[in-house]
């Protein structure tokens, strides 16, 4: 009967599939919740941790050997990709951490696997394993307003041994690449064929979640029914460095605090750089001094309180604002290459440490980091980025709950296709 079901089921999604290719779907999104992890504030998109650097996506399983047609929803179906597959060499052709082992064991298994290793960047530890071909299961699609149901939808993804999965949130199972990877996440769905662009919208609580939109929308939130929100959007350039780099960067000009630029030598040359996987946006000692000098000056008047580490200014929140209605901090723009300001207000300057204290929330990296400003995750809450690979640019809206949305307030509730 088991065996009877698999292969129904097997029929029905290849059934389901080309019924929706044949068709041409209504749909151009897909969509899922991003839920903020209360105890390392990672964010996850079920059950998977957003990584904007990883150059495929990968889960802790074991490859099974089975026939073709035999493969169900409870075992998956994963099928070992050849080496000789391009999207072997695709994932072969980035640069694996140093860290990581070494590929060649291609030896002792000849063509028949594809050898890759899935790094975890949270632990900063890797393990050799192969890339595979799975279903992925309760992904839906999206008018832009509500989720509707979607099959299934076949990606390529590596295998890794369960070890690699400590230190990630209870429950994560692996982690999705959103990087410039032909490998990506969004850049494996098909059916509906989406564009190249993705959207991050990272809730601030862990109690109600995010969302995250791969394709070109449009997106609404339930505050505004008719904004779609890519007509608030400010764009500046995403510099890809070379074919082979995965994460993604962009250029500032210059940094103001209430409107005064911050004492810094020129940013134009620096490496400013976006990451899920860092929670505080950290910067080089030298910004980082400078920021924090400007950022004292303009809240002198602002009783101080006993520094939380990893921070170095924490002031009295109960002088700067209430649990309900925000921070009252002077605000921090980033004028980005293009002319456009990204403006950080209290909500993603401030962190609340309890105790009645609110910390500036970035963090001084030192003075040797590979990218001069990396731009982290409580930054980036109740923002929406708009990753768009296709014209290489990153749109951003600033703070939504200035215009009394989060980015927990896309309507989940499933609608029927009509
Ligand atoms: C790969 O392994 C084989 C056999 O162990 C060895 O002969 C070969 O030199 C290795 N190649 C590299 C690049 O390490
Ligand atoms: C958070 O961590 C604590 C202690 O390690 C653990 O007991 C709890 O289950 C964790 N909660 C979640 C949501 O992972
Ligand atoms: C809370 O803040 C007060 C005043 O700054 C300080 O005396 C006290 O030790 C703090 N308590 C904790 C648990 O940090
Ligand atoms: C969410 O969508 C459902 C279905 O379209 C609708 O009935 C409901 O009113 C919406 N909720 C909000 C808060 O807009």
């Amino acid at each position: 009967m088991h065996l009877v079901n698999n292969i129904l089921f097997f029929v029905l999604i290849s059934f389901s599939h080309q019924l929706l290719l044949s068709q041409s779907s209504p749909f151009n999104t897909f969509v899922s919740q991003v839920v903020k992890d209360a105890n390392t504030s990672l964010h996850i998109m079920p059950n998977y941790l957003i990584d904007l650097d990883a150059p495929f996506t990968w889960q802790g399983c074991i490859v099974q050997r089975h026939s073709d047609v035999v493969c169900g929803i409870i075992e998956g179906c994963l099928s070992p990709v050849s080496c000789d597959d391009d999207l072997c060499k695709e994932a072969q052709s980035y640069a694996p951490n140093p860290i990581c082992p070494s590929l060649n064991i291609t030896t002792k298994y000849g063509c028949q696997i594809c050898a890759v290793t899935p790094f975890n960047p949270v632990s900063n530890t890797c393990k050799l394993s192969q890339l595979t071909t799975d279903w992925v299961w309760s992904f839906s699609v999206t008018n832009g307003r509500n989720p509707h149901i979607y099959p299934a939808a076949e990606i390529r993804l590596s295998c890794a041994p369960s070890s690699l999965l400590s230190t990630l949130p209870k429950g994560v199972q692996g982690v999705a690449a959103f990087s410039w990877s032909t490998l990506a996440f969004p850049r494996q769905l098909a059916y509906p064929d989406v564009a190249d662009k993705f959207a991050l919208c990272l809730p601030s609580s862990s109690s109600a979640p995010g969302v995250t939109f791969l394709g070109d929308g449009p997106f609404y939130f339930t505050p505004s029914p008719n904004l779609d929100i890519r007509t608030i959007l400010s764009y500046t350039p995403m510099i890809r460095r070379s074919s082979k780099s995965l994460g993604y960067y962009i250029k500032l000009n210059r940094i103001s605090i209430n409107g005064t630029p911050v004492h810094l030598p020129s940013l134009k040359s620096e490496s400013v750089k976006l990451s899920t996987v860092v929670a505080y946006t950290t910067l080089r000692s030298d910004i980082y001094k400078a920021l924090v000098t400007s950022f004292s000056k303009a809240t002198k008047t602002i009783p101080r309180v006993n520094v939380v580490k990893p921070f170095s200014l924490c002031l009295k929140s109960s002088a700067v604002g209430s649990v309900n209605k925000g921070f009252r901090v002077p605000k921090i723009d980033l004028e980005t290459e293009s002319g456009k300001v990204w403006t950080i207000l209290g909500d993603n300057s401030m962190k609340r440490t309890g105790n009645g204290t609110a910390c500036l929330a970035f963090i001084d990296g030192g003075s040797r980091v590979k990218d001069a400003i990396v731009i982290g995750t409580f930054q980036m809450e109740n923002n929406f980025l708009y990753f768009d690979l296709e014209n290489e640019e990153l749109g951003f809206s600033s703070s939504l709950l200035a215009r009394g949305i989060t980015c927990s307030s896309f309507n989940s509730t499933y609608v029927e296709e009509k």
